[in-house]
């Protein structure tokens, strides 16, 4: 009998070629509308840091809609970590150096000193816009506990460049 978690993974599609030739696509659009693997993929990204945090922090765009379902299920406040220039008040900023060019994301100062902050997105990749996430909020004076993600692309190597906090992929590929 196939998991919950491993069915849940089957549906995370890879579209070859988009955006642009020679990237393949991370699709886990399927997963989130499976309410079953939806559910299995929230507990599992929460799991190892149960109890141990205030807020999700959740990157644009994809990890907005885990880290809304996550801060409910676990009864915690919910931050969105934006691309620039979409927040409506003065936010703190990170720029990070993307394979071409730079990227830049912000968040508003809503959470007060030494909030512990779970930070969550759909995809690690190379490791920047989490790396750049971590700087974030701790400029802001939270206190990451940990970083989840779906999705850990390893061939990558983006934890290599994470250090040694605590992060956690659900699936790998
Ligand atoms: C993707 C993904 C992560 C990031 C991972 O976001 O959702 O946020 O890239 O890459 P990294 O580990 O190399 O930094 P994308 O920039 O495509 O934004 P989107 O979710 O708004 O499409």
């Amino acid at each position: 009998m196939v998991s919950d978690l491993a069915r849940a993974e089957s549906l995370i599609g890879s579209i070859p070629d988009y955006p642009e030739p020679g990237v393949i696509f991370r699709d886990i659009t399927p997963l989130l509308a499976d309410a079953a693997a939806l559910r299995t993929s929230i507990d599992a990204l929460i799991a190892p840091f149960a109890g141990g945090f205030d807020v999700v922090a959740g990157i644009e765009a994809r990890g907005f809609l885990l880290a809304g379902a996550a801060a409910i299920a676990a009864g915690a406040g919910l931050v969105p970590i934006r691309k620039a220039g979409k927040l409506p008040r003065p936010a703190a900023s990170v720029a990070y150096a993307l394979e071409y060019g730079t990227a830049e994301i912000e968040m508003h100062d809503d959470i007060a000193p030494a909030t512990r902050v779970l930070l969550m997105d759909d995809v690690l990749a190379t490791g920047g816009t989490i790396a750049a996430a971590r700087e974030l909020v701790a400029g802001l004076g939270g206190t990451v506990v940990g970083t989840a993600v779906l999705l850990e692309i390893d061939a990558l190597r983006g934890r290599d460049a994470l250090g040694d906090a605590p992060l956690h992929a659900v699936f790998h590929i």
